[in-house]
């Protein structure tokens, strides 16, 4: 079985990588990835002389590059993780989401539809949702919940799922989708809250709280998020959406306060609390996202295994423990490490 993973030198890809690499030794897995600034390739440095794994440096919008891919390796399956994934990103520029996230999904189910695979399986979002309001805890994301987006992000992931399933009507493509809520673990990029709260208040700088720190996200750890897809590509029905999440919704100030109270408690930090600072909200800011996984759970038997109280403290651990992966990329030096491992090769 050989399948390709876009985007796995980012946050989940990489988790997905070293989850298929052990649970599946007969796999030979090639990662494409074109190493923007979110992509660290020291991250996948562990696999790197393995003959099951393939660091492929690309751009999955090139459609002459990704068609050579796909003839010298006919893969089996197929996963996209390659995005665009930062909100606030999205905000300030959005035209790069639309490229990598519309055009390099369909540059990547037409190779599919060129080459022939099993599965082409689309790794989306439950931000495509749009928002839930704070006074109705009765209401959850379901599969069947209409697309109503919020942010340029939103909407480009919104669009790739629409063209996965239009490919799965017109050309059969055999196509799958997952939306998931808010991941966290080791390898996440420190813009994003959980590692950038850990790192700000280990560096003594201002924790920014986006308003109140009201909204309210569903946080997955990463590895229960890697699970599911692995069950989603080999069991899941073609043609079908899966939601993916674990009941564990969270305020973002509540968030922070754990993350203070953990850094405290462990003496990495003193009453780091005091370095909350609440800033201007973000523009269209989502106030709740809660998925209902019920069809995961009943049709494919999946159930996340890590609580939040445990999967935080592991994360704060690994960043207390992998310093040297976070502040290469706070001082920007991840980038030259693909330069270094192949310049000369
Ligand atoms: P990330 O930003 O950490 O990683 C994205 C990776 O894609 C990087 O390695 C980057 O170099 C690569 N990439 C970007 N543009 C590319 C291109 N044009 N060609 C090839 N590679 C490219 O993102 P993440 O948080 O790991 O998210 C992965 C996927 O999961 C995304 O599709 C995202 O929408 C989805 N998702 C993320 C979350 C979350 O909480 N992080 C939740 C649900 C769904
Ligand atoms: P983020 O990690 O960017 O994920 P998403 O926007 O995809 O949910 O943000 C999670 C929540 O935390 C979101 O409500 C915005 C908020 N936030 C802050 O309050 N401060 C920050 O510095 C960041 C990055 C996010």
């Amino acid at each position: 079985m050989t399948i390709i993973v876009t985007g796995g030198a980012g946050f989940i890809g990489s988790n997905f990588i070293f989850h298929m690499m052990e649970a599946h030794p007969d796999y030979r897995i090639i990662c494409i990835d074109k190493l923007t600034y979110a992509g660290n390739l020291s991250t996948l440095a562990p696999l790197m002389n393995s003959s099951r794994f393939r660091f492929v440096k690309e751009d999955i919008c090139n459609r002459e590059a990704v068609y050579d891919l796909f003839q010298q390796e006919h893969p089996d399956i197929v996963v996209n993780f390659a995005a665009e994934s930062h909100v606030d990103r999205s905000i300030e520029n959005p035209e790069i989401f639309l490229q990598t996230n519309i055009i390099g999904t369909s540059v990547l189910m037409d190779a599919c539809r060129k080459y022939g695979i099993t599965r082409y399986h689309q790794v989306s979002t439950d931000e495509v949702y749009g928002d839930l309001p704070l006074d109705r805890p009765d209401l959850f994301f379901t599969e069947e919940t209409p697309i109503h987006t919020s942010s340029p992000y939103s909407s480009s992931k919104a669009a790739a799922d629409l063209l996965a399933m239009a490919y799965r009507r017109t050309y059969e493509l055999p196509v799958t989708i997952s939306r998931c809520s808010n991941n966290y673990g080791p390898y996440h990029f420190p813009e994003k809250l959980i590692p950038l709260m850990i790192i700000n208040a280990l560096n003594g700088k201002p924790l920014p709280v986006y308003g109140e720190g009201l909204n309210v996200r569903d946080w997955l750890y990463v590895e229960d998020h890697c699970k599911a897809i692995d069950l989603v590509i080999h069991n899941g029905r073609v043609g079908e959406v899966y939601n993916i999440g674990g009941h564990n919704e969270m305020k973002n100030i509540d968030i922070v306060r754990l993350i203070c109270q953990e850094l405290d408690r462990l003496g990495k930090t003193d009453n780091a609390e005091r370095l909350i600072t609440h800033v201007t909200d973000r523009k269209g800011h989502d106030m709740r996202y809660a998925i209902d996984p019920t069809k995961i759970h009943s049709e494919l038997g999946w159930l996340p295994e890590t609580k939040f109280a445990d999967g935080i403290k592991k994360t704060i651990r690994w960043y207390l423990e992998n310093e040297e992966w976070w502040d290469n990329i706070i001082r920007g030096e991840y980038q030259t490490y693909y330069e270094r491992m192949y310049g000369n090769r």
